[in-house]
């Protein structure tokens, strides 16, 4: 397993994201040991719907899920943002069932997510041969396999991990992980949906977005330690209050971290002083909650037109396959949210 980014990437885009007239980070930068059992500890929460609502679709569809692979003794799933691999495991015990070989290909930017995720499958299901690599999937294409054997592929991108990104950039990183794959094998997508589409509340978005607890304030506060930690920065977290606004127009939950005063904050690595006014906010995080139809599209988009969705009763969460088309059929253009 490889580490995937290095430091002074992460400084270019520290110094290019506080220098912004509207100061923003890319959310990918939460994800560090420390970010990561923070997430852990987000999708256990109560106020956290997401995680829950996306495992009791799973739990319950999996089997009808993997009947719509093409019928073969071999299964290999890639899958991006594998975490923990813990909701996933449904999926493969499914395919397991169904007597087929299972090759599970995590990727993720933590090596810790994969480390546990080896670990777990190993225990649970040593009958999967798993193929973890750590990497940043929004950049590179899943290593060619040493043995491609035919059988299906099945892209996974669950947990709603799509909606941090603009739509044309999600549909950017589906082609590009989906390079190698072949007419009638399949795309997953876990998805967080637009209030429109049932019953979820404003209401409902913001607890998950700020919980009660204070996990996801000290999962968004975690960025500023970890610029602190890797950068030399002298970020003093707790004058930093955290945000969570459903901003109506673009369809998106927003996190901010907001200066609570005016300060000056010096990053040693950048040679460089950043100015917060009191009020000021740093843009950390953008989660698009999308309608049935945007979802449709994008997977067209992507070269993967929609087959199939499950819901939770309440539908405020979907589980969208669609199947490759023969590349010609596929909607090439890409298009703007
Ligand atoms: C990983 N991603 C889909 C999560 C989300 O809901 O946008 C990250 C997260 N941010 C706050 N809580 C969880």
């Amino acid at each position: 397993m490889k580490s995937a980014v290095r430091q002074s990437e992460i400084g270019e885009l520290v110094r290019s994201g506080l220098s912004r007239k509207a100061k923003a980070l890319p959310p990918w930068l939460f994800y560090d040991t420390a970010g990561t059992e923070l997430f852990e500890r987000i999708t256990q929460l109560d106020a956290y719907y997401l995680t829950r609502k996306e495992r009791q679709i799973l739990l319950q569809h999996s089997g009808a899920i993997v009947d719509v692979c093409v019928p073969g003794t071999q299964w290999q799933v890639f899958e991006l943002g594998a975490g923990s691999a813990r909701k996933t495991a449904h999926l493969l015990r499914a395919a397991l069932e169904r007597q087929r070989i299972v090759e599970y290909h995590p990727l993720d930017i933590s090596l810790d997510a994969m480390l546990n995720a080896v670990e777990y499958l190993a225990q649970e299901l040593p009958e999967v041969k798993v193929c973890p690599e750590v990497t940043d999937y929004t950049q590179s294409q899943p290593r060619p396999l040493a043995s491609d054997a035919g059988g299906c592929k099945a892209l996974l991108w669950m947990g709603s991990s799509l909606g941090n990104y603009e739509q044309a950039e999600a549909v950017a990183v589906l082609r590009r992980a989906s390079a190698h794959f072949r007419t009638g094998d399949i795309l997953l997508l876990g998805v967080d949906l637009h209030p429109s589409e049932g019953s979820k509340q404003k209401q409902d978005l913001i607890v998950a977005y700020d919980d009660p607890e204070g996990v996801t304030a000290a999962f968004n506060r975690n960025l500023l330690l970890r610029l602190n930690r890797e950068l030399g920065a002298d970020f003093r977290p707790d004058q930093f209050a955290h945000r969570a606004d459903w901003n109506e127009a673009s369809g998106r939950m927003e996190m901010h971290l907001v200066s609570r005063i005016f300060q000056q904050v010096h990053v040693a690595e950048l040679e460089q002083t950043f100015v917060f006014q009191a009020g000021e906010s740093i843009h950390t995080e953008s989660s698009y909650k999308l309608t049935v139809q945007q979802v449709q599209e994008l997977l067209q988009q992507a070269g993967f037109p929609f087959v199939s969705v499950w819901m939770d009763p309440q539908r405020w969460f979907g589980v969208f396959l669609g199947r490759r088309s023969s590349p010609a059929a596929a909607d090439l253009s890409s298009t703007q949210r």
